[in-house]
């Protein structure tokens, strides 16, 4: 991997929810970012939306919005879903951003001045849906070759980008970069359309009679520009308006793309930019289609799997996991529940899940949760560990993801073997053994480190989570090269018992909950009732995970007399919302150190999002004071 990376998904069309396809590309992508910071390289991650054009105009006058209400509207759906996924782009763009527009057009005006583009009397059949003209070969009873609706016959003058001329140095770029477009397939498959088509010129505006809801061509305000030449700029143009700090960063890494849209990147995209005289990206990668029941997902057949649901009911980092190990990077995939939970069950929680369970529960039975000096190193798992990092290099550079998965699993199983051969309760039994004991724990949870390093990419939820357990830091920050080094777990800190990272799925138990399951309307939950606090055990206490926070901002909620919004530095930066607006002023929280729940799952109030709860005492007289700490400690101290 190089020290630059930059990583793009397509720009996703407004006109629609998101589902489960455009999850997986975003997805993807994250994981490439990730796995590059961790490799300690600068990283441009970018995604956004695609909002001009016919579909976006026809979905908008269909919900009865103006264009931009309806995309500002829709937007939104894709950038919730992200912050759902955890996803880490850098850059969200919208092809409707003043920025972009002027860059649009001021490659437009580079081309036109060139003689790049020009104008033309043209007669074709065009596809109002498709938003773009077919030849008399290409449609068959009038009809697209593409969508299957009916075509019309259209003449008219028109702005062409002279793309024929690049036909020939476009084969040749091509050959002379086998990595240019992955996988081999679809590379072949490029070749071979250019092999039995000359390429022809492609029709780059619109009259804006016609189609208004589009970049208005520079040097004709009569036209609008295709959809298609605007939306492909946005992979440069992000570079140049969203942050001083990007300018470098074209020609990018890697554009992922779905197979069904390789042609417009392969042939148009790489032809706009030879024209331009500007560098190519170093990689196309198109993957396969999600289908369910082996047919395309989509909303009009009904069958799209929404990717809020699943998350809700199963966890993003299943979902992530899921679509990465089912199916090869490029395969076609089937999507269904039964498959989704069986790899939970067998990879997650057997596999991993059972691994992190007993090596902690021994660490807390034969050590007290004291993480023991090894006698020794165990060269065979040391190799295999440490070796695992340079596999995993090749194999994110490939986008082989199924790859990589199954190198970081090769040291799941072998961890999982390692207990077995090794018995530590045979060990622990014995006296003269002791100090090999010590070996097994110590290897089995420095294994554990290396496993939730490399895993962090793939599910960087439960990855930090278990990192953090298991060397109280923040995994964000970790540098593979120097932290996938054997030995580096430090001894002799104390760590708890876990509770199951990936609990298994029981049939059924996923299913939208009947509403019996919640207490009806009026009827008041048992304890309140009976006023009983019930003992717990020190392992349910284990499970709340207290903090200190310094408290950074503070701001009403809008519309809200109680509800106060709270960033705080708690190791992390996060937001809270407290309901303590009757008792304290915004303007005096700022400075204060309060005591959170720091592993609370987020939730909404008001619209706006909780990632924890701030401690207050009240008493029955309405009196409230917050939780704060004694002396002087740092933000993002354990509170036990
Ligand atoms: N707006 C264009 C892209 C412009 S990029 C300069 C577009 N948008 S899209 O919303 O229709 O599709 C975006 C991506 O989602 C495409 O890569 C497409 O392949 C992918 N997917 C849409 N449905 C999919 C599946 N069922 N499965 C996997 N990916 C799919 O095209």
């Amino acid at each position: 991997m190089e020290d630059f990376f930059y990583v793009t998904t397509p720009i996703y069309y407004v006109n629609d929810v998101p589902h489960i396809g455009h999850a997986y590309t975003t997805v993807a992508a994250d994981i490439l970012a990730r796995f590059n910071r961790q490799m300690g390289n600068a990283v441009f991650f970018l995604t956004g939306t695609d909002e001009h054009g016919q579909k976006v105009l026809k979905a908008a006058s269909d919900a009865g919005l103006s264009p931009r209400e309806h995309t500002d509207k829709l937007c939104v759906n894709f950038e919730n879903l992200w912050t759902k996924l955890d996803i880490t782009n850098n850059a969200f763009i919208r092809t409707t951003d003043a920025g972009h527009i002027e860059i649009v057009q001021e490659l437009l005006q580079r081309l036109y001045d060139k003689g790049e583009i020009v104008k033309r009397r043209y007669e074709g059949w065009y596809c109002t849906h498709d938003e773009r003209f077919w030849t008399d070969k290409d449609v068959k009873d009038r009809n697209c070759p593409d969508c299957g609706r009916p075509v019309e016959n259209i003449e008219e003058e028109n702005y062409f980008f002279l793309m024929s001329k690049y036909h020939d140095a476009l084969v040749r770029h091509i050959k002379d970069n086998p990595g240019y477009i992955m996988p081999e397939s679809r590379r072949n498959e490029v070749l071979g359309f250019l092999r039995s088509n000359a390429l022809g010129d492609l029709c780059v505006s619109r009259p804006s009679q016609r189609l208004s809801w589009g970049v208005p061509m520079p040097f004709d305000k009569n036209y609008v520009t295709y959809v298609w030449f605007d939306a492909l700029i946005n992979y440069y143009s992000a570079t140049r308006y969203k942050s001083a700090d990007m300018k470098d960063f074209w020609p990018a890494s890697v554009h992922i793309v779905g197979k069904d849209i390789l042609t417009t990147h392969a042939v148009f995209w790489s032809a706009m930019l030879m024209a331009l005289g500007m560098p190519l990206p170093k990689r196309l990668f198109a993957h396969g289609w999600w289908t369910t029941k082996g047919q395309k997902m989509s909303k009009s057949l009904g069958n799209a799997v929404d990717p809020f649901d699943i998350i809700e009911r199963y966890g993003a980092d299943a979902l992530r996991y899921f679509l990465f190990r089912e199916v090869t990077f490029g395969l076609d995939g089937d999507f269904s529940e039964g498959a989704l939970i069986g790899r939970i069950n067998t990879d997650l929680a057997n596999d991993l899940g059972n691994l992190v369970s007993r090596s902690f529960a021994m660490l807390t039975k034969y050590y007290n949760g004291n993480i023991p000096t090894p006698d020794a190193v165990e060269p065979e798992l040391k190799r295999l560990a440490e070796g695992i990092l340079s596999k995993l290099n090749g194999h994110l550079d490939e986008l082989a993801f199924n790859k990589a998965l199954d190198e970081i699993w090769t040291l799941v199983t072998y961890l999982n073997k390692y207990i077995d051969t090794n018995k530590p309760w045979v060990l622990a039994k014995s006296n003269e053994t002791g100090g090999r004991l010590r070996t097994v724990i110590y290897s089995l949870l420095e294994g554990i480190r290396f496993v939730s390093l490399y895993l962090y990419p793939f599910m960087p939820k439960s990855m930090c989570m278990l990192y953090n357990h298991l060397t109280q830091r923040d995994i964000s920050n970790i540098k593979l090269p120097q932290a996938a080094k054997w030995g580096l777990l430090e001894k002799d800190i104390t760590i708890h018992a876990m509770e199951q990272l990936f609990p298994r799925i029981e049939p059924d138990t996923k299913a939208p909950q009947p509403s019996a399951a919640k207490p009806k309307k009026d009827e008041v939950p048992m304890t309140t009732m009976a006023n009983v606090i019930d003992i717990i055990d020190i392992t349910d206490f284990a499970k709340v995970k207290l903090k200190t926070a310094r408290v950074l901002t503070a701001e009403a909620v809008k519309g809200s007399n109680k509800l106060i919004r709270l960033t705080v530095d708690s190791g992390e930066e996060r937001q809270i919302v407290a309901g303590i607006g009757k008792h304290y002023q915004p303007e005096e929280l700022v400075g204060k150190t309060v005591v959170i729940v720091a592993n609370l799952k987020p939730a909404k109030l008001m619209g706006v999002e909780s990632q924890g709860m701030v401690l207050a005492a009240s008493d029955s007289e309405g009196g409230l004071t917050l939780i704060t700490v004694e002396r002087d400690i740092a933000a993002g101290a354990q509170v036990k």
